[in-house]
């Protein structure tokens, strides 16, 4: 097993940190994953899977096992559906145009999402009025100590916004090595109904979407307002929408009724942090190499040689401001890694 010692950590994180790792191995199947998690001489491990939801706010002491397993496997076909095994590794984007160009329903809702497959669970990522969980079937993950091989089912998972058991009771015990899809083959339904899906479909006169066309007007909607991390380092959102009570969002409604909001049951309502974050006067703003995305202010970015510990400087004095104006807490979305 090839370790590398005092790795950088720079094209491996999305926000494009310059942390490093003490030590780094890359894991391209199973069995040198199991090896990696028994290497003893190295007792703290950390996974390190397309490395696009997290902060690194200093060097990493423990072991960097980057996830590199590949391959996308029919495991079932019926004339509707069909249930596709995908490897870990495989980057997150790609999954979705190969289930694009095939004409496989169920994720193109989420393209263009940055990370890789086997960490999207962990989140449970979405976009547009789609969620990883509304697709999932399964996973399959490796315990880290016991090296315990174990299948998710989808309640297994305990998904929530942003939110799957992986975050929670079972955080950092686990590392998934493949997800398998359940996706539409025939009578797919579209959801174009959230954002602005349908306004771009309007524009470009399409009556009879296709799967295609979805996945084209989503790319054309986060492209221009969210940055593309080769360009510009980002972590998507950096900080999760909060949800707050209803007599809590009255009170602000009145002072401010623009407000986007999103109903979540009958006593709770989500707002954007985005929103919340441009009403504070942070949106556009830079100080030295860490800023705020002039398009979206609920991503922060790194304009070069920002270190994690000036974009989290940052993010508190937002999640500070922020409190301030509106009484609100906002959370962080990414992990941060000490
Ligand atoms: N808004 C502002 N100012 C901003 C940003 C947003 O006023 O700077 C307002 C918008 O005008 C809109 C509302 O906030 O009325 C919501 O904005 P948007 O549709 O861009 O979505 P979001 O709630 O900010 C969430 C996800 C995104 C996902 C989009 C689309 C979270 C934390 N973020 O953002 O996910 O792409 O919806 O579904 O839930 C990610 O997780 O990395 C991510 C980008």
């Amino acid at each position: 097993m090839q370790i590398t010692h005092n790795a950088s950590l720079k094209s491996y994180n999305t926000f494009g940190i310059s942390a490093k790792a003490r030590a780094f191995i890359s894991v391209t199947d199973i069995e040198m994953l199991k090896e990696a998690l028994h290497l003893e001489a190295y007792p703290e491990k950390f996974i390190l899977g397309g490395g696009s939801n997290m902060l690194l706010k200093s060097d990493v002491q423990a072991l960097v096992i980057h996830v590199a397993l590949k391959g996308i496997k029919t495991v079932k076909e019926t004339a509707d559906n069909i249930w596709l095994e995908v490897a870990g590794g495989e980057n997150w984007h790609e999954f979705v145009m190969y289930c694009v160009n095939h004409g496989y329903g169920g994720v193109e809702n989420m393209a263009l999402i940055p990370g890789n497959v086997g960490t999207a669970p962990v989140q449970n990522i979405g976009a547009y009025g789609v969620e990883l969980k509304d697709h999932f079937y399964s996973c399959s993950a490796i315990h880290r100590t016991t090296l315990e091989q174990r299948t998710f089912s989808l309640k297994d998972c305990c998904f929530g916004y942003r939110d799957s058991v992986f975050k929670n009771e079972l955080k950092d015990q686990y590392v998934i090595t493949s997800v398998t899809f359940q996706l539409d083959k025939n009578k797919h339904e579209l959801h174009t109904g959230y954002g602005a899906i349908q306004q771009v479909l309007n524009e470009k006169k399409i009556n009879y979407p296709s799967i295609k066309d979805i996945a084209q007007a989503v790319i054309a909607i986060r492209s221009s307002k969210l940055p593309d991390p080769k360009k510009l380092g980002n972590s998507g959102s950096f900080f999760k929408n909060p949800v707050v009570p209803k007599t809590i969002f009255e009170t602000i409604q009145q002072k401010y009724p623009e407000m986007p909001f999103y109903p979540v049951s009958e006593a709770e309502v989500k707002i954007p942090a985005g929103w919340l974050i441009e009403q504070a006067g942070f949106k556009g703003k830079r100080f030295g190499d860490a800023g705020v995305h002039k398009n979206q202010a609920l991503v922060l970015v790194n304009y070069g040689d920002a270190t994690g510990n000036e974009i989290w400087d940052l993010a508190l004095r937002i999640q500070k401001e922020v409190h301030q104006q509106f009484g609100i807490e906002i959370q962080p979305e990414v992990n941060i890694i000490e």
